[in-house]
């Protein structure tokens, strides 16, 4: 799956300043993209816009994917440079609270779904006539292996990452017949920031070394690694291209076999 071209697509991706949405801008720019990348933060930012590429293949904005009013900026502002686009990557989420439910305050609960779910909403619905005027396209939308699976002390992280699937699902039955298509990826457990945070939380809750949490996050692979966030920027790739034509209503776990999440 190495390689296939993205010259003249042009993307848009939520959350792209770090992490995995970075990992995906890097893949989108090598293969010749166009990629449009809002974020919430202002250092990732500055950071991003000192790439050679900048005002020319890529766009940087400012954005909270979480608030209505800001994405719809967001859109105009794109909309300046383009009116068409070939994909959008949903790939904003947080981690959310490490809790038992009864511990997880209705705050912290609606933040996680404000943060995972409403912003794929926001940035779906002005997506798609962007979409349709270019007479096809792909979405993506980037769940968890905690969209497939249940994810013990992380409930409302979970119950997102499940919304996002059904949301795959639904869209892409209402619109295959315009081309778009719409697929979900399931990272696997990452090496890279979020996992050091989320580790130094379980240990101390469960009053454990980090390292073991480590290990026990790295054994629920059948194959026994990390995934890397180069990993879900390379199937990206793929789901991007004229490769994956045909591939629609997908729930593709990039996980090296995840067995279990906890
Ligand atoms: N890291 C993992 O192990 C892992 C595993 C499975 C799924 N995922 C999913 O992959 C996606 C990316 O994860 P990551 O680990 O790269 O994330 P991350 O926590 O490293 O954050 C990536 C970026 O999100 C931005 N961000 C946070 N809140 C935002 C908001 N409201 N608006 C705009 N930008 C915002 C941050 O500034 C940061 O640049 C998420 O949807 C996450 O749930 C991650």
């Amino acid at each position: 799956m190495a390689n296939q071209t993205l010259k003249n697509k042009k993307i848009i991706i939520s959350a792209g300043a770090s992490g995995i949405g970075l990992a995906t801008v890097k893949v989108c720019l090598d293969r010749g993209a166009t990629v449009f990348v809002s974020d919430i933060n202002e250092k990732y930012i500055n950071k991003l816009k000192k790439n050679s590429k900048i005002n020319k293949k890529l766009f940087v904005f400012n954005c909270d994917a979480s608030d209505e009013y800001q994405v719809n900026e967001l859109f105009e502002k794109i909309k300046k440079k383009t009116s068409k686009i070939d994909c959008l990557i949903n790939n904003v989420g947080i981690a959310g609270p490490t809790a038992t439910i009864e511990n997880i305050s209705t705050d912290d609960w609606e933040n996680t779904m404000r943060v995972n779910v409403f912003s794929h909403y926001y940035f779906t619905r002005l997506a798609i006539p962007m979409l349709k005027k270019n007479k096809g396209g792909s979405i993506i939308n980037i769940s968890s292996g905690a969209g497939i699976m249940g994810f013990p002390l992380r409930s409302p992280y979970a119950a997102s990452k499940w919304a996002i699937v059904g949301m795959t699902k639904t869209l892409s039955m209402e619109l295959g017949k315009f081309k778009i298509r719409v697929n979900a990826l399931c990272p696997g457990t990452i090496k890279g920031d979020r996992m050091i945070r989320v580790a130094k939380d379980k240990a101390k809750l469960l009053r454990v070394s980090k390292k073991s949490i480590e290990k026990e996050f790295i054994s629920m692979a059948s194959m026994n690694c990390w995934i890397y966030e180069s990993d879900i920027g390379k199937m990206c790739g793929f789901l991007i291209s004229d490769d994956a034509a045909r591939v629609s209503g997908q729930v593709i776990g990039v996980d090296g076999d995840a067995i279990r999440l906890h």
